[in-house]
Formats: C-alpha cells, sequence, structure tokens
C-alpha cells in the first residue's frame, strides 16, 4: 500500500512513520515544506529503522504541485498531519492558521477526489469541544466555543471532511482527535521541538532544565483546579503514532458510514504544576518556574474518553507522565537546541 503522509518530517509525523515502517509498511511516502520541522529528520528515520522513505519539498498550499506528485506516485492511503498547530500563535495570526491549515486541507481532497485516494486520517484536536462541561470528553461531545483560531481551524477541517465524507462514500475517513502528544522517540533521536522558541509545556520544560531558559512561566494558576494550574490529557507520542497504524487496519474494516471521529488520549488528567513536578523527580533537576497570568485561549481542564480507540482500534496507551518526561528529557539531552 503507498501511504503518503503530510508533514512526515514534523513531530507526530516522524514517529508515525517509525512506527509504520516497524509494522512492515515499506511504501511511505512524506511531503513536507520544513516551516516548523527539520528534514535531517528522515535520516534519523532511517538511522532508527533501517528503512528510507521517499520523500519531497512541497508545500500542500500548491495544488499543481501537488495534482503532480498524486499524479506521479499511485497514493491509496493518506496521512495528514501537515498544519501549524501553535494555539498563541493563532490568536496572534488568525488569517496565517485559517489560511494554511484550511486551504491545504482542501487542496488535499482535491487531489484525493481526482487520483482515487481510498483512505484519509486527519488530525484532529481535543481543543475542538472548547471548555467543556462534562469530563471526560466523548465523541459525542458536541464541540464548544472554540478558544482560538487553532481550535476553529479543527473544527471547520472536521466540518469539511464529514460534507466532503458524504458525497465521496469511496473514502473512508477517520478524524483523530489528539489531546496533548508529548515525549519522544526512545532512540533519543527525534523529539517535539524544531524551534529555537516552541510554545508547548514540555519542550519548554526541558529547554529551562538544559538552561537554554531561565525561567518557566505557569499560565495561570487561580483555575478552578487541584492546584489551580490547568489540567490536560498527555498522551505519549509514540502512542499517537502506534494508534494511526491500527487506524490504517481500521478504516480497512469500516462498513456503513464512511466518516468517523476518535479520541487519542490516556484518560487521565494531569496539571501544569504535576507535569512540573514529575519532571523534577524523574530528571533530578530543579526547575525555576514561576507562577504567571492566563495564556489567552487556554482551556481550564479536558481528559478524555478513550474507551472508542480502545475498542475500535485495538489500542491502548502504554506510556504514563513520567515515561513522557524521561523521553523529552532524554532527547533534550541529545540535541544542540
Ligand atoms: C493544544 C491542544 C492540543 C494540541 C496542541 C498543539 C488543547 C486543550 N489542546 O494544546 O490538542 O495538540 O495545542 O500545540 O487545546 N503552559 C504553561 N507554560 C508554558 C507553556 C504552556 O503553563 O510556558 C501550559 C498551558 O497554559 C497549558 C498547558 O501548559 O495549560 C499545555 O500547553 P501546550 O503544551 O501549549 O498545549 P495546549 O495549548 O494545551
Amino acid at each position: 500500500m503507498n501511504i503518503l503522509v503530510t508533514g512526515g518530517a514534523g513531530y507526530i509525523g516522524s514517529h508515525t512513520i517509525i512506527e509504520l515502517l516497524n509494522q512492515g509498511y515499506k511504501s511511505i511516502y512524506s511531503i513536507d515544506n520544513y516551516i516548523n520541522s527539520d528534514e535531517s529528520n528522515y535520516s534519523k528515520i532511517e538511522e532508527i529503522t533501517g528503512e528510507s522513505i521517499t520523500y519531497l519539498n512541497l508545500d500542500l498550499k500548491n495544488v499543481d504541485s501537488l495534482r503532480s506528485f498524486f499524479k506521479e506516485y499511485r497514493i491509496e492511503t493518506v496521512i495528514h498531519f501537515a498544519a501549524l498547530k501553535s494555539v498563541p500563535d493563532s490568536v496572534q495570526n488568525p488569517e496565517l492558521y485559517y489560511d494554511n491549515n484550511l486551504f491545504s486541507l482542501i487542496n488535499l481532497l482535491t487531489c484525493i477526489k481526482e487520483f482515487g485516494v481510498k483512505q484519509l486520517i486527519f488530525s484532529s484536536s481535543c481543543s475542538i469541544y472548547g471548555n467543556p462541561e462534562v469530563l471526560p470528553v466523548n465523541e459525542q461531545t458536541p464541540f464548544g466555543i472554540a478558544e482560538s483560531p487553532y481550535a476553529t481551524t479543527k473544527q471547520m477541517g472536521e466540518m469539511i471532511l464529514r460534507d466532503f465524507s458524504k458525497i465521496n462514500p469511496q473514502v473512508k475517513i477517520i478524524s483523530l482527535r489528539y489531546f496533548n502528544p508529548v515525549g519522544a522517540h526512545k532512540s533519543g533521536l527525534i523529539g517535539e521541538a524544531f524551534t529555537k522558541r516552541p510554545n508547548n509545556l514540555l519542550p519548554i520544560i526541558t529547554q529551562t532544565a538544559a538552561g537554554l531558559r531561565t525561567e518557566l512561566t505557569v499560565f495561570g494558576s487561580d483555575y478552578n483546579t487541584n492546584d489551580g494550574s490547568c489540567i490536560r490529557d498527555y498522551i505519549h507520542v509514540v502512542d499517537v503514532a502506534t494508534a494511526h497504524v491500527k487506524a490504517i487496519n481500521y478504516l480497512s474494516t469500516m462498513v456503513g458510514e464512511n466518516f468517523d471521529v476518535i479520541n487519542l488520549g490516556t484518560g487521565t488528567g494531569t496539571s501544569v504544576l504535576e507535569m512540573i513536578h514529575s519532571f523534577e523527580k524523574v530528571s533530578g533537576v530543579k526547575l525555576n518556574y514561576i507562577l504567571g497570568e492566563r495564556r489567552v485561549g487556554d482551556v481550564e481542564t479536558i481528559y478524555a474518553d478513550n474507551s472508542k480507540a480502545k475498542k475500535l482500534l485495538k489500542w491502548n496507551a502504554e506510556f504514563n507522565i513520567d515515561d513522557m518526561v524521561d523521553s523529552a528529557w532524554k532527547w533534550q539531552q541529545n540535541m544542540k537546541i
């Protein structure tokens, strides 16, 4: 089966390619424009797996180049990771997020239709639930008020896919709603932050511990939670990656409906302060952190009901918070930024 991974040099994309190769999928193609990823990840994938893949520098917003790609390679399955993903960046640059995340998806769907692609896995996010009233959230929980343009692009992405699926019954689609993917590959060769100034919590923690930042700010300490900081459902990136491999199997057994949504979380909520303390325990490094203002765009508490993923994908999250911080720390110590 020829599989296209968009954003294959990125964080979740690169980990997923490794799991696909480990499971015997050989014909993997990646397209990426490297705005938030690193081309050198392909050689690291090769180092880890002993396998190579075909990769191209291509921007999904360029529909002509995308058409040429699909014309040349007979792609049967697409896993679509490529997107901008920072909540605070999206608040500052909404037009950039709508333009990039939505037009990329539309161009991809145009090619999926034109070139007879049979299966699509879409990277969605728990941010589509907004600030949920009932926890944990399951897939029946309706879209909430999006707290950021990033979240709105994921809601709109799913709406576009639902409409597309209705008139394209030959294409089977799953939207995987990630909670908070963190951690790194056990080799220590690939991990999360491809930029010097990441926005996500765990890379900021590891950069602070490594002395690349003088301090870490906890965004908000007056939330209505056990310790006042926000609660998220952190999930190891390798667990997210293996779920994609299982989702390919599930797609091939899907009957009737050709569009489905599945939560990918561990089912456990962890606060920002608990994450910091787990890191301090695992690494033995004391973090210099301060309690600061709330960050615009954040939801207070969210964690998953993951029973649908367990049942349909026959998947389980294998790693706990300590495994997540341990792998992220190992990766941070191996790299230069
Ligand atoms: C959001 C999405 C998640 C998506 C991710 C992509 C939600 C609930 N989750 O994650 O599905 O994969 O975007 O980027 O919308 N924090 C600090 N100090 C820092 C940085 C972060 O306290 O310096 C806090 C944040 O306020 C938040 C938590 O850490 O409470 C996690 O933040 P982050 O790692 O940025 O992810 P989300 O925005 O929650």
